[in-house]
């Protein structure tokens, strides 16, 4: 079942204001209960913009009875940050009435902002307290800059509050955090089951965790790119429910307010590099993007680094080779990534940590797509098969952490003791 969802128009919003003002006035229900609800539960980035003159501020709320905002300021790294905030009121408010306690999630864009600069926030609803302040970094846009990120999905948190002694997602997190990375690229399958009874416990686990371990060095929040899973649909057959089927996911994390139904898109970061984030036959099927992957791939063609990141290999370590999503993968999208000269994609599903040779067109070809995998960020690992596009494949949880330039990519596998377990080149 998808979430139905509301929206805050200004008119209830003005008309909220003025209900809470009365119920203030005659004594019930309690305005401070009001105003608690309506303060900030997790506060999040995405983006569906420029990554080095934009940035998407996602919160959650129990309630709602305004639109929301957020207030920022640039902090520079030589000299005084401006005393005054800027403010921008023309944020989304969508109600998720599936969930149990019927919450909503708030997106407001912030533009116009400089290439690698720091900057402080807080969001909230006029009607509620607003966030403590945070931090973020915008990408660089110079040609020379290096762009870090880190890389993983299939995750599995168990434990509530941010504990690490036990949970192994956790002691990854807290190793990538340690790259100081300028934001998060992730393959799908964070929380498992996406659409059982228990989603709301565990995607607050998510999002905490994700809030108060996920802060670099310099205080600065990571931005999240994200795919989508198998794990994140209501149902496990593909194709079953179309982006019905994943509109939590889509309404939690919003990387396009137009065309917001879309699990596909290209995103860029600075002059060195593009990201084709793909949907592998979860809301939309391999067929469907093929077109458009054809045309974003010519319109980024002068990217020294070409990525894609998507859930469902298309060289498997840990399922079977001729699996359906392994087959049309290869089959529809191979071509295309061999054409257009796509140098990694990122793979995710199978839960080991494997690099393929270079491939192109199936076969082992130095100028070919490097293929790094296999999601297993905290979720339980499986024993990698024998396949001759393997150059290397442990059973291991791990994040890879990638540093790109003008001149190409180095890529690290990091265990959740911090130990390198490979590297490539
Ligand atoms: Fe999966």
């Amino acid at each position: 079942m998808p979430f139905h969802k509301t929206r805050v128009s200004r008119k209830r919003a003005i008309a909220c204001v003025f209900t809470i003002n009365l119920l203030a006035l005659l004594g019930c229900p309690d305005p401070g209960d009001i105003i608690q609800d309506q303060q900030p539960l997790f506060v999040y980035l995405t983006w569906q913009g420029d990554t080095s003159t934009t940035m998407m501020v996602n919160f959650q709320t129990k309630d709602s009875f305004s639109l929301p905002f957020v207030q920022y300021r640039h902090i520079p790294d030589n000299g005084d940050p401006p005393e005054d905030f800027t403010r921008i009121d023309d944020g989304l408010g969508l109600q998720l009435n599936q969930h149990e306690d019927k919450r909503w999630v708030h997106s407001v864009e912030i533009t116009g902002l400089q290439a690698g600069q720091r900057y402080e926030f807080r969001a909230g609803l006029d009607t509620g307290l607003p966030s403590r302040d945070y931090l973020f970094r915008t990408i660089s846009d110079e040609p020379d800059a290096a762009i870090r990120f880190i890389n993983g999905g299939d995750m599995d948190l168990e434990d509530t509050g941010t504990d690490i002694d036990d949970d192994h997602t956790k002691q990854l997190m807290s190793q990538a955090i340690k790259d100081d990375p300028h934001f998060a690229l992730l393959g799908g399958d964070l929380v498992y089951e996406g659409g059982s009874e228990e989603l709301e416990e565990k995607w607050d686990n998510w999002f905490l965790t994700w809030q108060e371990i996920m802060v670099t060095s310099e205080d600065c929040l990571v931005p999240m790119v994200l795919a989508v899973g198998d794990h994140e649909m209501d149902s496990d057959d593909p194709y079953d429910d179309g982006p019905e089927g994943v509109e939590f996911f889509l309404d939690f994390f919003t990387q396009r307010r137009v065309n917001q139904k879309l699990t596909y898109f290209t995103q860029t970061f600075g002059p060195n590099l593009v990201v084709y984030v793909l949907d592998s036959g979860n809301a939309y099927s391999h067929a469907e993007q093929v077109q458009w992957l054809q045309e974003e791939m010519t319109n980024h063609a002068d990217f020294p680094n070409q990525f894609a990141a998507y859930h469902h290999p298309l060289y498997p370590s840990a399922k079977d080779f001729d699996n359906e999503w392994a087959e049309l993968g290869r089959e529809l999208w191979g071509p295309v990534f061999d054409e257009f000269g796509l140098d990694t994609a990122f793979e995710h599903d199978a839960h080991t940590l494997k690099q393929t040779f270079r491939m192109r067109g199936e076969i082992v070809d130095p100028t070919g797509t490097l293929y790094l995998g296999d999601g297993a960020f905290g979720r339980k690992t499986r024993e990698p098969d024998e396949h001759e596009y393997l150059e290397f494949a442990e059973e291991v949880k791990h994040y890879w952490s990638v540093s790109v330039n003008e001149l190409g990519a180095t890529y690290t596998g990091v265990d959740r003791k911090g130990r390198v377990i490979h590297q490539y080149p």
